[in-house]
């Protein structure tokens, strides 16, 4: 009954981290961390779907096995064209993968060496793959408990394969001529961003500044706990890299100082995300999907044959304003092909409760709905779907003490975890808003808001008895709505 619409989940069986993403012979590939046989985590496996479109997923068969004790844990997968690996068979090129693997055995030991960096390969594009048994691990352990999560890129300047992954409490960058012997390069993060957990699941790549010729080096760090709104989060920082070090841009250095950590979304449930590797140069996007779920109470959630979901797949942007960079995120352009009926109202005006949609009259269980709220006073915006058992989520925007906020603990089920729904979600603004752009993906048990184009974005689930019917809005001094545009999908 909580299955969402259109975002993924594997039909049955336990979901969490994406991983090894990448774009190959008209497909784009996800696999995750996957446990088939229950409903919480367990001896992890990486689950495979494809999508051609990366909206609509089909689930492929089980990509990589566990052996026995040695679970099969977060990573990443490159497609090597010029086979520097020397694993292809010379038909396609062979696709290698990069992953943790974890030594449960020596977990329960209370061993250091638990965690180190293996390789598998695939020669038909990613659909079925064999380990690299002769010549793993390809990273060991260096006495480091928490060493995981290896996210592996080519670096087109130097003409070498990077690496980045989580040790502990900081991101370590390592470089390859063939993708089995790596040299570490150096750490980054000791003392900068936020520490409130491990880190967990980098990623590293080069992105131009919109617009412009520059390029600057992204780092994304998700940590557990400690994230924006407690919990799973996901960080990034932005500077330069020489092939050696990366170092923070002098302004995001100011700007994660006095931020403690500038984050990727600040709703709950959007962490581990990752971006995808090989999309055609001809495409030149930067394309993130996150796990919709939160360590807090992912395994607890009212769902049972499976659990979790993925984000709505989003393209990433890096933009300079003055002298700040920022990276923006937006859903996928491609889910504007699933528009099935649209509603455009110019502009909405006056005191009171406005209704935005009326019960019956969209199907707010997969709907996009855009506008702009103009002529904003020093109060706050709030806006309410409901249902007609009386459930309801409000969001908005509170314009006296500029920020976005979130509260879903009037939004059905949320008895099975006291994390859930006990605070509300903030996402603090730079000052007083004179004008507010919302985009707002709604699935039948989540809400993405994207706010000014992505500049900020709140991802959160919800398990609500019935679904959603209606959307209204209210503020003290009275609002104006301009381009409202309601946009009705048909996905599956
Ligand atoms: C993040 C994570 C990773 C690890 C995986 C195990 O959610 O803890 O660090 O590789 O999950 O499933």
């Amino acid at each position: 009954m909580y299955r969402p619409n259109f975002h993924f989940t594997p039909k049955k069986g336990w979901m969490n981290d994406p991983n090894g993403m990448f774009y190959a012979n008209g497909y784009y590939h996800l696999f995750y961390q996957y446990y088939p046989d229950g409903n919480k985590w367990g001896p992890m496996h990486w689950g495979h779907a494809t999508s051609k479109d990366l909206v609509k997923w089909e689930e492929q068969p089980i990509a990589i096995y566990p052996d026995n004790d040695k679970y099969i844990f977060s990573g990443s997968a490159v497609v090597d064209i010029n086979n520097t690996s020397g694993l292809g068979t010379g038909k396609t090129a062979p696709i290698v993968a990069i992953y943790t693997l974890h030594d449960m055995t020596k977990e329960k030991e209370n061993k250091i060496d638990v965690e180190q960096q293996d390789i598998a390969y695939s020669n038909d594009n990613g659909f079925t793959w064999q380990k690299f048994k002769e010549g793993n691990p390809v990273v060991k352990n260096p006495g480091i408990r928490d060493f995981r999560d290896p996210k592996a890129t080519w670096d087109e300047t130097r003409k070498q394969w990077i690496l980045v992954l989580a040790a502990q409490d900081r991101s370590q960058f390592y470089k390859s001529k063939d993708l089995k012997n790596w040299e570490y390069l150096s750490d980054f993060g000791k003392n900068i961003g936020a520490h409130g957990g491990v880190w967990e699941c980098p990623d590293f790549f080069p992105i131009k500044v919109k617009g412009t010729n520059e390029t600057k080096w992204v780092l994304i760090q998700s940590l557990n706990p400690g994230g924006a709104n407690g919990g799973s989060g996901t960080q990034y920082f932005i500077g330069d890299f020489d092939g050696t070090t990366f170092t923070l841009e002098s302004n995001f250095a100011k700007r994660t100082a006095r931020e403690k950590a500038v984050w990727i979304d600040y709703g709950k449930d959007n962490y581990a995300g990752v971006t995808w590797n090989n999309v055609p140069v001809a495409d030149g996007r930067r394309l993130f999907i996150g796990w919709m779920s939160n360590w807090e109470y992912a395994q607890d959630v009212p769902t049972f044959a499976w659990r979790s979901s993925t984000t709505i797949a989003r393209e990433i942007q890096l933009i300079k304003k003055g002298n700040d960079y920022s990276l923006i995120s937006n859903p996928v352009k491609e889910i504007n092909k699933y528009v099935s009926k649209t509603i455009k109202e110019k502009s909405l005006k006056g005191k009171g409760k406005l209704s935005i949609v009326e019960a019956g009259k969209i199907d707010l269980t997969q709907a996009i709905v855009n506008f702009n709220l103009k002529n904003l006073k020093p109060d706050t915006y709030t806006f309410t779907l409901s249902n007609a058992i009386g459930e309801s989520l409000t969001f908005g925007l509170n314009n006296s003490d500029h920020y976005l906020f979130l509260d879903r603990s009037k939004a059905g089920k949320n008895d099975f975890s006291e994390k859930f729904a006990s605070t509300i979600t903030k996402a603090a603004l730079e000052g007083n808003q004179k004008e507010g752009v919302f985009k707002i993906i709604l699935d039948k048990t989540s809400i993405e808001l994207f706010y000014n184009n992505g500049e900020k974005v709140i991802t959160e689930i919800f398990f609500t008895n019935q679904p959603f019917t209606s959307l209204s809005v209210s503020s003290n001094e009275g609002v104006e709505l301009s381009d409202l545009v309601i946009n009705q999908l048909n996905i599956n």
